[in-house]
């Protein structure tokens, strides 16, 4: 898809279809005005005839409107002017972006980038604009053998922005929302990817792949009999009942000079989460597919680095391992010694995520991080707490955990912040070990959370569930790519690079 941004009156562009906004009820846009005027008053005879109210997500598709040089007009209702917030804003651009893909205009030029967003800037609704059309386009046909694609599908979208002063802040935009596009759009296809396909070495070919492309970009493997080495006996335990060995992936991106501390996102990367002994019951188990949408998220966001090119040194880990019952098969009451010396009880094989993070965490100390930040799908509570509209984040540090929830703010990738408090640290008490992986039903993401915060003292670190956001459940399953956008955020706020034009 090609996107492009221009300034120019609506009757003046010469495209298969001209995009324009009705407001609620039938009150024309300042451009659809325009266009009712050399049309000698089409537009609003058609709506005073009761043909289009302008509710919120309402179409209406014109051809050959008198005058007008575009073959189509595409009237599109945005609901009462006042109430157009940002969720509103991005609905319209979706339902829009699907109706022009299905009724066979393969270019057109937009003017809803105009309309008036509350406290948002031309840059915030273009690339929004951008991120939107890419999210709302994509499909998962890898694998099927039969492909109904639309005829004739839209190709190029022109944006349109009220002041040609504004131009350069629309391209910025547009490249922006490219690029945090195309890491949504990887982190989608790994995790949509099913699990006899997608095992923690098929993670290390993506990234890989990455690199390849890439001169700022390396990749390591550490494979188990490297982890046995360093002593990961707790990561080992989750896939020793897998016949797909355990494999984290590290990318390395190189875009600041060596003595810059690098950010280090770490994800779990469960290519399956069967449950193990603590065996998952079978309805819906096809999600856990899914368990791998933190090192998703991970792959996705050092694809967007790549394409935006920061000048920061970053380190991605893709925690690959995958959880199954087996007569190898790590057990509740085993008592696991994992990398950082801590002896664990497993009361729940269940809770194997943060067997595998924990190892994980404690073997990027050896990067010297600046900051450490995980992400995971790592509880059912956290899906019962925030549901699938934000991410919940942890953090021992409180800038931290603000920038996070700042650059969420700025990509419209919701999150919420959960506290991390002592007190719940007795929760993961032993009799046996130093913890126990589980913390009881209360508060089950926060103890998941202090469970992690045992292994992450020597750094600044902040931890993302994204449990309830990585995918959504129903007849549209399919992967978000979440948190892509906000971590994206976070990077380029790092970088110092200006998105509040
Ligand atoms: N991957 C799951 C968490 C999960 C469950 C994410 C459902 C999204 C939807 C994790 O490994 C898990 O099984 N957690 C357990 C922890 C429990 C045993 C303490 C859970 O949430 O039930
Ligand atoms: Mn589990
Ligand atoms: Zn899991």
């Amino acid at each position: 898809m090609e996107f492009s941004v221009k300034s120019g009156s609506p009757e003046k562009q010469r495209s298969a279809c001209i995009v324009v906004g009705v407001f609620e009820p039938r009150r024309l846009t300042a451009v659809a005005e325009q266009l009712d005027d050399i049309s000698g008053g089409y537009i609003s005879n058609l709506l005073r005839r009761g043909d289009l109210e302008g509710k919120a997500g309402q179409m209406l598709l014109l051809h050959h409107v008198p005058n007008v040089l575009s073959e189509r007009v595409l009237l599109v209702g945005c609901g009462k002017e006042r109430e157009l917030d940002e969720r509103q804003y991005k609905q319209i651009i979706s339902k829009t972006i699907k109706t022009l893909n299905e009724t066979g205009s393969m270019e057109a030029v937009c003017f809803l980038t105009e309309l008036h967003v509350k406290g948002r800037d031309t840059y915030w609704k273009v690339r929004q604009a951008v991120e939107s059309t890419q999210d709302s386009l994509y499909t998962f046909l890898k694998l099927k053998t039969k492909r109904g694609e639309p005829r004739r599908p839209l190709r190029k979208m022109v944006f349109n922005v009220p002041t040609r002063r504004e131009l350069s802040t629309g391209e910025q935009a547009i490249e922006h929302g490219l690029a945090v596009a195309h890491g949504v759009r990887v982190a989608k296809d790994v995790a949509n990817m099913p699990p006899n396909i997608c095992n923690p070495a098929y993670l290390l070919e993506q990234a890989k792949e990455l690199a390849e492309s890439h001169d700022r970009i390396t990749v390591e493997a550490v494979g188990e009999k490297q982890m046995e080495e360093l002593g990961m006996h707790s990561y080992l335990a989750v896939g020793r009942g897998s016949h797909n060995e355990s494999i984290m992936s590290i990318i390395h991106y190189r875009g600041a000079d060596s003595e810059q501390a690098p950010i280090v996102l770490v994800g779990k990367g469960l290519t399956f989460d069967s449950g193990g002994i603590s065996l998952k019951p079978g309805d819906g188990m096809d999600e856990m597919k899914y368990d791998m949408g933190g090192a998703a998220g991970v792959l996705g966001v050092m694809n967007s680095l790549a394409k935006m090119n920061l000048p920061l040194n970053v380190i991605g880990v893709l925690a690959g391992c995958e959880n199954m019952p087996d007569a190898n098969a790590y057990r509740p009451g085993d008592i696991l010694t994992t990398m950082s010396g801590q002896t664990v009880e497993v009361l729940n094989t269940d809770a194997e995520g943060r067997l595998v993070l924990c190892d994980a965490l404690t073997y990027v100390e050896r990067f010297e991080p600046e900051a450490v930040i995980d992400v995971a799908t790592l509880t059912g509570a956290c899906v019962i707490a925030l549901g699938k509209y934000a991410s919940g984040v942890m953090s021992t540090h409180n800038p931290l955990a603000h920038e996070l929830l700042n650059a969420s703010e700025q990509s419209g990738d919701k999150a919420w912040r959960l506290p991390l408090w002592d007190e719940y640290q007795e929760q993961i008490e032993s009799p046996f070990a130093d913890m126990a992986n589980i913390g009881g039903r209360p508060a089950g993401t926060i103890t998941a959370a202090c469970f992690l915060s045992r292994f992450t003292k020597k750094y600044n670190w902040a931890h993302m569930d994204i449990a309830g956001t990585a995918w959504v459940s129903g007849k549209n399953k399919g992967a978000t790519g979440r948190p892509v956008p906000m971590l994206s955020q976070f990077l380029l706020n790092r970088a110092g690079v200006n998105t509040d034009n």
